[in-house]
């Protein structure tokens, strides 16, 4: 065999070899030692020098050089770490591109033996390859340009605050409220201590009983259910039947209607920056929260205020999260994602 086939063979196979066998097992998934990588790459170049002496191939200096200047990519491309923005790494390749040009031109032999090629295509008897070169080097380019210029339909990456920092004070049927300290006036202890509680509020639960079924003994409970009716009738469609976020109209929605069950809505909330935000709804979001405008409805056009209340209320029952409180030390509702 040809020693030029041989080399590239050689050169190929073991590339193959050496990055889809050695390297991943001398790079495991949590980088631990990094110099791991620099020596799986010497070991690769001692590969490259080794098999060019023993069987003595003296590949043609044109070879050589891009043998050494695709070492370069590589090395630049896949071991180096971290990886390295393209804008260096074309950079380092021109400064690589050099240096083997220089190793090449270096003596005025290997010089002539590197050119001699590329003349041959280019005026002189390699005529086939002429024809080659000159008509896919024009096809290479158009396509290049080709990609570069084709649009891309990736959504903007524009980031939407989903929670933002909730105005000082908000006006809901004409009456101001500071959302600082607001309480929910239908909410009785906090903890809902008394939700599965027993006569009087004590936090023991009843066996058998379903608070929900003596709502007429329990002030809470009552409210607990005005506000289970004002949701079935007004915010089920998109929240879902189970507050999920999953309702019939939910799926056409961008951003999609809060899932009242994942901890990271109201869970996370206070019920004043709930009270804010049913009452004014999509419309009433600060700009942070675009690009893309909620559906949520402003509901002080529909509900009275107690009855925005009362829903509030309900939410956290059904879905057995308790409000952020104002004494706790983290602050809530201040613009989470
Ligand atoms: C037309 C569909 C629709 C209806 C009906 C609707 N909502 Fe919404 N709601 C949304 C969408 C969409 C969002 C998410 C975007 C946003 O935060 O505005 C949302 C968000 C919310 C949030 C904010 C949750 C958070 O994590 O910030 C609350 C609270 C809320 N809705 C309560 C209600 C209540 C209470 C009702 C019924 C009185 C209701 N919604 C009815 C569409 C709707």
């Amino acid at each position: 065999m040809n020693n030029v086939v041989k080399g590239i063979i050689l050169y190929v196979v073991g590339w193959a070899a050496f990055h889809y066998g050695l390297f991943p097992l001398m790079t495991p998934k949590e980088p631990t030692w990094i110099v791991n990588r620099y020596v799986y790459f010497l070991l690769f170049v001692f590969y490259c020098i080794g098999f060019n002496i023993v069987l003595k191939l003296k590949p043609p200096i044109a070879l050589n050089g891009l043998a050494v200047w695709l070492l370069g990519l590589y090395f630049y491309k896949a071991v180096l770490y971290p990886p390295i923005p393209w804008t260096l790494l074309i950079t380092y390749m021109m400064l690589w591109t050099i240096g083997t040009f220089l190793y090449i031109s270096q003596d005025p032999k290997t010089f002539a033996e590197f050119r001699s090629p590329i003349v041959k295509t280019v005026i002189g008897e390699y005529k086939i390859a002429r024809v080659i070169v000159f008509i896919s080097m024009p096809l290479l380019v158009a396509a290049a340009t080709y990609k570069s210029l084709q649009p891309s339909f990736q959504e903007p990456v524009e980031l939407r605050t989903v929670h933002p920092a909730p105005p000082a004070t908000t006006k809901v049927h004409g009456k101001s409220y500071t959302l600082e300290g607001l309480q929910n006036p239908f909410r009785v202890d906090e903890q809902d201590n008394y939700v599965d509680g027993g006569p009087g509020g004590s936090a023991l639960p009843i066996e058998g009983k379903f608070p929900f079924l003596d709502a007429d003994k329990h002030e809470y409970m009552k409210s607990i259910t005005e506000g289970g009716t004002i949701f079935f009738e007004n915010c089920h469609y998109c929240h879902g039947d189970q507050l999920n976020g999953l309702g019939m109209f939910s799926h056409v929605f961008n951003p999609t209607p809060a899932n009242f069950i994942d901890p990271g809505t109201i869970a996370m909330l206070r019920e004043s920056f709930l009270f804010w935000r049913v009452s004014k709804g999509g419309p009433g979001l600060p700009n942070e929260s675009t690009p893309w405008s909620s559906a949520m409805p402003p509901w002080e056009e529909h509900l009275k205020t107690e009855e925005i209340w009362k829903v509030i209320l309900f939410e956290y029952w059904y879905t057995g999260w308790h409000p952020r409180t104002f004494d706790e030390e983290s602050s809530a509702a201040g613009g989470e994602e």
